[in-house]
């Protein structure tokens, strides 16, 4: 009995890591696609558009201050010079985005 938990446990937390990575994956496939162009791929828009645009870097403090919902909402309606993207990517889509952009800001977030 003990041995079957164990099991189950241990598959269910396969399952749920592969989840996750996929969408982690799915979140950079949109965000490589879409908007790393402004944003530079690292989030810190340290690219051509992204100084033409004045793109604030994804951990700059106003930034990490926005919830999931301040991030979505802005990625669907757009801001000033940020395009939108409500027509363009799906609700899951977006919501694998704001995923991603939060990988960003922990992998950068010492710099
Ligand atoms: C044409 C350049 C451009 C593209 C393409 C672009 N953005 Fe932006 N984005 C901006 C600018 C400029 C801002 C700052 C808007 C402001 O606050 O005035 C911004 C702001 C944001 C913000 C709010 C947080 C912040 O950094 O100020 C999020 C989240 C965001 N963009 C996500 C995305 C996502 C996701 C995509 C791709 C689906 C994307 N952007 C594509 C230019 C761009």
């Amino acid at each position: 009995m003990k041995m079957r938990a164990t099991i189950m446990m241990l598959a269910c937390a396969a399952a749920f890591s592969a989840a996750r990575m996929q969408a982690q994956n799915a979140g950079a496939d949109v965000f490589n696609g879409k908007c790393s162009h402004c944003h530079g791929a690292d989030g810190l828009a340290n690219t051509p558009a992204g100084k033409a645009h004045h793109v604030p870097p994804f951990t700059a403090p106003d930034v990490l201050k926005m919830t999931d919902a301040d991030l979505t909402a802005i990625i669907k309606n757009g801001k000033d010079k940020m395009p939108s993207f409500g027509n363009r990517l799906t609700d899951a889509q977006i919501q694998e985005a704001v995923g991603y952009i939060r990988t960003l800001q922990k992998q950068t977030k010492q710099d």
